[in-house]
């Protein structure tokens, strides 16, 4: 069977930067290391008054349609992975095609165009959608262009404001890919929660500490599930373990608890237990609130372990170092924890061909992916290409003012009119509005 996957990927952030410790926690009245240490962030990624959904989801699919030398007739399927659409009938996939075609000669008439959303888990659903596309051998030898792209804010005032972020991820799925090989097993686990939703409003109404656990319920059952299709998952089995994203902080939760599952019935359970014991199992206890008081202090136990904290330095910190400098993208973030983890490897000079990274993917309302990536030889060549670190140093970094004014340029309910402050160069410019209330944009040389 042809292998099918990710062949390229791109990563535009919005550009401008404002600093967690430095400039929103004094404003707040708020210790630093709450953002440092506690959220796991240092800064987000915020859009000038030019950018928005659009422009950074167009600039991350040129820049990937460049450098692979890509035209839009090799391209069959355009979806669009957001939960920012400012329409609810017309694609954002439309008017990122729109832009590409101001730059290309061809067009996309023949790809099939749409926009996924289910919280931040929709850019997974894009690239399942693409995956099945291929296989079913609809594709007629073309690729599908997956944009994952957001600008994730919140009220001023809410708790969620600490966390916000704003960027694109584009990604080329094809057979033989050059990146990774997706796995065909997959495990769901999906219910209906009220943790984070947006009904017909901009910014979101959310229960942060509820998703925090709504987050982690479903993130095991998805792992029980991918069990069921793939078999009993080892540490040993995958090298990484790339995450949704939110905040560093909730990976950290995140990974917890799936180190206790996967070394379950293991000769590692057996090492620690002379250290922390055995895990509690339900059947030892007489109640429920004495099995979980005794997880709790299993789990305690267990953090503070030589094993667990090496097996976290290497398998899940090394995920986390771009979302630290640039906060929540919601359907990018996942895919940012991957480019993050092969980018880690091949600053370390790590020969990761052939090694397997375990994704999990979340969405509030709620649903979690896992699956399985098989890293493929020309994996270094698409890393090395990434110019994610100079988009970072090059962003304006925001005072409180400045940060106060652009949340208000991007709020719908507000009309204000604000210079921008970075020169857009080489890339798609929200460029006003049309007659029916479409955005326009254009290409800035
Ligand atoms: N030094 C070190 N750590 C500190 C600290 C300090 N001075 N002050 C606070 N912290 C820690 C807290 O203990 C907490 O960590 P813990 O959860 O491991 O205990 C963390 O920093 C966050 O502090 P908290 O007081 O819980 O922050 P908050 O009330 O502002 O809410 C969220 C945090 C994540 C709930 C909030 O930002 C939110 O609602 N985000 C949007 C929803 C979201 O992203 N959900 C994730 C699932 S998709």
């Amino acid at each position: 069977m042809t292998a099918v996957g990710i062949d390229a990927i791109e990563i535009w952030t919005g550009n401008l930067k404002l600093d967690l410790p430095g400039t929103f926690a004094p404003e707040k009245g708020e210790d630093p290391e709450k953002y440092t240490k506690g959220l796991g962030l240092n800064a987000s990624s915020f859009p000038d008054s030019y950018e928005d959904i659009v422009t950074m989801g167009a600039n991350a699919a040129h820049r990937l349609m460049d450098r692979k030398g890509l035209e839009p007739n090799d391209i069959g399927r355009i979806d669009v992975a957001t939960e920012s659409a400012f329409d609810n009938s017309k694609p954002v996939s439309t008017y990122v095609a729109g832009c590409l075609e101001q730059v290309y000669d061809g067009d996309f008439h023949h790809a099939n165009k749409g926009e996924r959303k289910f919280a931040c888990i929709a850019g997974t659903q894009s690239l399942d959608d693409a995956y099945n596309w291929i296989r079913a051998g609809r594709n007629r030898g073309r690729g599908a262009l997956v944009i994952a792209t957001d600008t994730a804010l919140y009220a001023r005032g809410d708790a969620g404001e600490a966390t916000q972020g704003a960027g694109a991820v584009a990604m080329y799925i094809a057979e033989d890919p050059d990146l990774v090989e997706l796995s065909a097993e997959q495990g769901y686990g999906s219910a209906d929660e009220t943790d984070f939703l947006k009904p017909n409003q901009q910014f979101p109404s959310v229960d942060g500490k509820r998703s925090v656990q709504v987050y982690l319920a479903r993130m095991r059952e998805a792992l029980e599930d991918y069990e069921t299709a793939a078999g009993d998952v080892h540490p040993d089995d995958f090298a990484f373990a790339p995450f949704h994203t939110p905040f560093p902080g909730m990976v950290r939760k995140a990974a917890l608890l799936a180190y206790r599952h996967v070394i379950r019935d293991t000769t590692i359970e057996d090492e620690l237990a002379d250290e922390i014991g055995r895990q509690p199992r339900p059947e030892g206890f007489d109640t429920d609130d004495d099995y979980r008081d005794a997880l709790r202090e299993y789990m305690d136990a267990l953090k503070d372990t030589e094993q667990y904290r090496e097996w976290y330095a290497e398998t899940i910190d090394p995920t986390l170092s771009i979302s630290r400098e640039v906060g929540n993208w919601y359907t990018g973030s996942v895919h940012v924890a991957r480019a993050s983890v092969l980018k880690a490897a091949l600053e370390e000079g790590r020969d990761l061909a052939g090694e397997t990274l375990l994704v999990g993917s979340y969405g509030s309302g709620a649903q979690a992916e896992i699956h399985a990536e098989t890293v493929r030889d020309g994996w270094e060549d698409e890393i090395e290409a990434l110019n994610v670190d100079d988009q970072l140093a090059d962003r304006y970094d925001m005072s409180w003012e400045d940060y106060e004014e652009v949340h208000d340029v991007h709020n719908h309910e507000m009309d204000v009119d604000v210079e921008e402050f970075t020169a857009p160069e080489s890339e798609f410019v929200f460029d006003g509005w049309g007659r029916m209330g479409e955005r326009k944009y254009r290409y800035v040389e």
